[in-house]
């Protein structure tokens, strides 16, 4: 492995054993829950939500190495963002974090899952907020097009 990669790998080991934002968040406004079909493992995240700002993220249940770390990387970038920010959030910024740029086309759900239980969360959230149709079907636009 080169210098980087060892660096990314190293990462990954350690986001794996100890993820951050990890556990039950009790005090939520929205949680959504999901699976990797190819495994069966499963992610809830939990956001509170203040002023259009995610003040508190949490993810619980469990993956494998690069699921964890994909995980752990995607609520450190949320934590704090307004959820404009949040709709924003692409699979490189997650991806490009933990140098998985090229990973293979079987490994992705399991660095995506995070991602589209938050996107599927975020969604439920404005959704229940929105009342203007434009916007629902703009939501489910982006929901079409997450990958
Ligand atoms: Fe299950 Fe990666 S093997 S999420």
């Amino acid at each position: 492995m080169s210098g980087n990669a060892d660096i990314y790998h190293e990462m990954i080991v350690d986001y794996s054993r100890n993820p951050t934002n990890y556990g039950k968040l009790e005090d939520h406004d929205v949680i959504f829950h999901d699976s990797n079909p190819l495994c069966g493992d499963s992610i809830d995240i939990a956001m509170k939500i203040d002023d259009n700002k995610v003040t508190d993220i949490k993810f619980d249940g469990k993956g494998c190495a690069i699921c964890m770390a994909c995980s752990s990387v995607l609520t450190e970038i949320t934590k704090g963002k307004s959820l404009d920010d949040v709709r924003k959030i692409e699979k490189n910024d997650i991806l490009g974090e933990l140098g998985l740029e090229h990973l293979q086309a079987v490994r992705i759900k399991c660095a995506l899952l995070s991602l589209k239980v938050l996107k599927s969360a975020l969604y439920t959230y404005l959704a229940d907020h929105l009342d203007d149709a434009q916007d629902v079907d703009r939501l489910k636009e982006d929901a079409a097009n997450l990958y």
